[in-house]
Order: structure tokens, then sequence, then C-alpha cells
């Protein structure tokens, strides 16, 4: 059974805060928002709840889950952190970034997925810091999303995936930032982004020395990534989404598939969805790129929901928060990047849709 509990984001009800926590520490499932999207957590201690999270969500057991805490106290708990970088995390903490550090033993095999380091995060949503607070124990949480569909941004959507997996959710409302923390592997003062996200490259650079892009934060796949998450499909919608290399390849292709009597939505931006004659799902006014994170989940969890058979995504630039939504989109584009409409054509007579060359 789940029970629905509406809180205040800003000061969520005491009650319901203990409530949640009672239900992590008999080893149930929580889903809790935090700054970036919706968590499912369990009792990071308890190997048996973090293994009923993996069934609930349907993610592959190779997969890391990230440790949430509510104090510096607790990073000691489950991580070894060198020295310095406690003062940086003084600073970024509570916040959306994820670090990965050598792992304590206290941590079980379940939550790390085996490996010797462990991915933690203190978050800056008030309904998450006094949840973990309340249960006492710092929180294991994938989003609360089935796995490979959308990360959620609003309750509705754990509901739509995790409706009777989940014990409690907490429904604070939509999620800040839209788009999930940002993973840095830290070694000698360097940071190595796995996962871009909120915290920019740039908003990065002023706390450490060094930082560096890994290949998979700019969107390449692998088989053998350091973020093990990173070799799954993710995010993806249940039809073809092409991302457009660019505004006006955008604009050209919707027009020419419109022309050819192909039906399809596009995802974009309003400035842009002044030149666009087919069915459109609004990103943001245009400029605001956190706007566009935003909105980024809930548009392909809309998008899904569309009578049309497939849709354009318009690209964005990859610099600031851009990077983030660029990565997620790529992702959810199974990596397909359309230059023409013939490119179109081709990827969905690949898929079976329409015989290639047809209809002229
Ligand atoms: O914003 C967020 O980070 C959200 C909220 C709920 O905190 N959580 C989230 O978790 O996005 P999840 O499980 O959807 O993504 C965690 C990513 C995965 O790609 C996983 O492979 C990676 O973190 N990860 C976890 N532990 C790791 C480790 N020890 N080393 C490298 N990557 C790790
Ligand atoms: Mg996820």
């Amino acid at each position: 059974m789940t029970v629905l509990l509406r809180v205040n984001p800003l000061s969520p009800e005491p009650w319901a805060i203990s409530l949640a926590a009672q239900a992590i520490a008999s080893g149930g499932l929580v889903a809790f928002p935090t700054e970036t999207v919706y968590g499912l957590g369990a009792n990071a201690f308890d190997q048996e709840a973090a293994l009923r999270v993996f069934r609930a969500k349907g993610r592959p057991a190779d997969n890391p889950l990230i440790v949430h805490i509510s104090s510096l106290d607790e990073l000691y708990e489950v991580a070894e952190p060198p020295e310095w970088l406690l003062r940086v995390l003084g600073k970024l903490w509570p916040g959306p970034l994820t670090v990965v550090l050598p792992r304590k033993p206290a941590v079980p095999d379940a939550v790390t997925a085996g490996l010797k380091t462990v991915a933690v995060r203190m978050p800056a949503h008030p309904v998450a810091l006094r949840l973990i607070e309340r249960s006492g124990v710092p929180i294991a949480a994938p989003s609360a999303n089935t796995s490979s569909r959308p990360s959620p941004t609003r309750a509705e959507h754990v509901l739509e995936d995790l409706w009777g997996k989940v014990d409690v959710v907490l429904d604070g409302g939509e999620t800040f930032f839209g788009v999930e923390s940002t993973i840095v592997q830290v070694e000698e003062k360097q940071a190595y982004i796995l996962r871009p996200g909120p915290y920019t490259v740039e908003e990065l650079s002023k706390f450490f020395p060094k930082v560096e892009l890994s290949p998979y934060a700019l969107g390449a796949s692998s088989d053998r990534p350091i973020a093990p998450g990173m070799k799954y499909k993710h995010y993806a919608p249940s039809k073809p989404l092409f991302l457009a290399a660019d505004t006006e390849t955008l604009v050209k292709v919707s027009r020419e598939l419109c022309e050819r009597g192909l039906t399809h939505t596009v995802l974009c931006t309003k400035k842009t969805s002044k030149q666009i004659a087919a069915p459109v799902i609004l990103l943001g006014e245009g400029e605001d790129l956190y706007e566009v994170a935003r909105n980024l989940f809930h548009s392909l969890r809309l998008f899904d929901r569309r009578p049309e058979g497939f849709g354009l995504v318009e690209a964005f630039e990859e610099s600031g928060v851009g990077l983030a939504v660029m990565n997620r989109l790529k992702k959810a584009c199974g990596g397909i990047v359309v230059k023409s409409v013939e490119d179109v054509l081709r990827s969905l007579g690949a898929k079976g849709f329409v015989e290639e060359g047809s209809p002229s």
C-alpha cells in the first residue's frame, strides 16, 4: 500500500516527517522531494531495504545508489573524505553536488553495487533534510522513477511509476532544479565530472583547483563507464524522439515533415515555437536554461502521452546548466542527432515506422 502525504515544501509538517521516518526505520521505502528530482529512499545501512529499492525501480544491481546525508558528521559514517574537501563541501552543501569517495565498510554492498567507492550528497531541500535528520540514518536514494523512464520532478510522476511499490510518498510539489545533481569523482584536488548537473563547470571551478569533464558527461556512452548508471538506457520516452542539431535545423525539418504529412510533436522554447506549425510542448520562454531544466522531464512525460507517433526536440548551448540539459536530451534521444529530414526518415525506417523514402 502507498500512503501519499502532502507537505509544505519549505516547512514540512513534523507529523508527516515522523511517519515517513518510521517507514525508513522499519525497512520501508519513502519517496521524497529533493532540490533536483524526487528520490526513492531507504535506510542506507539496511541491505534488505536497499535491495527493495532496486526491485521497486527494476534497477540493474550493478548500478549503485547515492547516499543522502543531513550533516558533515554523517559523511564520516559512510565515506573517507580528504581533509581539504571538507572546506569545499562546507560551501557547496547542502546543494546539488554528489561526490564519489572511498567508502566505509558500514555501507552495504547492495548500495555501492560492490564498488570500493560511495556516492554521497547533502540535499538542499527542507523535506529531504528533515526526513534524513528524523530517520537518524543516511538515506540511500536513486531517482524515484522506474528504471529508464524520465526522472520524477513531481509527486504525480512518482505515483505514475511506483504506485503500490513504495510505502510513503511525500508530495512537496515541483522540485527546484529539475535535473539530477552534478556527480564528481574527487581525486587530488581535482573534480572529475561524471554527470553534469545544476552545479556547473564554471561554478565548480571556483572551488576545485582543477575541474575536468568525463566523456560520458558530454553524452558519450561506454560499456565500462566510471558511473555504472551511464551504460543504461535513460530518460527514454516510449516512442522515437530526435534531437535536432540546432534551432534552424529543427524549424526546417519540422516544416518538411509537415509538408510530407508526417505528424510529430516538437519540444522547444516559446521563442522557437513561433516558427513551428506542428503541435508543440513548451520547454520554457527561451533565454533561461534553468527554466528548460525544470520543465525537461515533465515535458518528456507529456510527450509520451501525445497522439503523434514521434517527436523532435530543440538543442541548447552546452555551457552552464545547458550541459546537463543536453546530456539528458542526448540520452532521451538514444544519441540520435538529426541534421535533415532524411536523417529522421532513415531512423524511423530503421525502427519499422515508415518505409525508407516514403511517403513523398
Ligand atoms: O539529484 C540526484 O542525484 C538524485 C536525487 C534523488 O538525489 N539522485 C539520482 O540518483 O539521480 P540516480 O540513482 O538516479 O543516479 C545516481 C548515479 C548513477 O548514474 C550511478 O551509477 C552513479 O550515480 N553512482 C552511484 N554511486 C557511484 C559510485 N560509487 N561511483 C560512480 N558512480 C556512482
Ligand atoms: Mg536516475
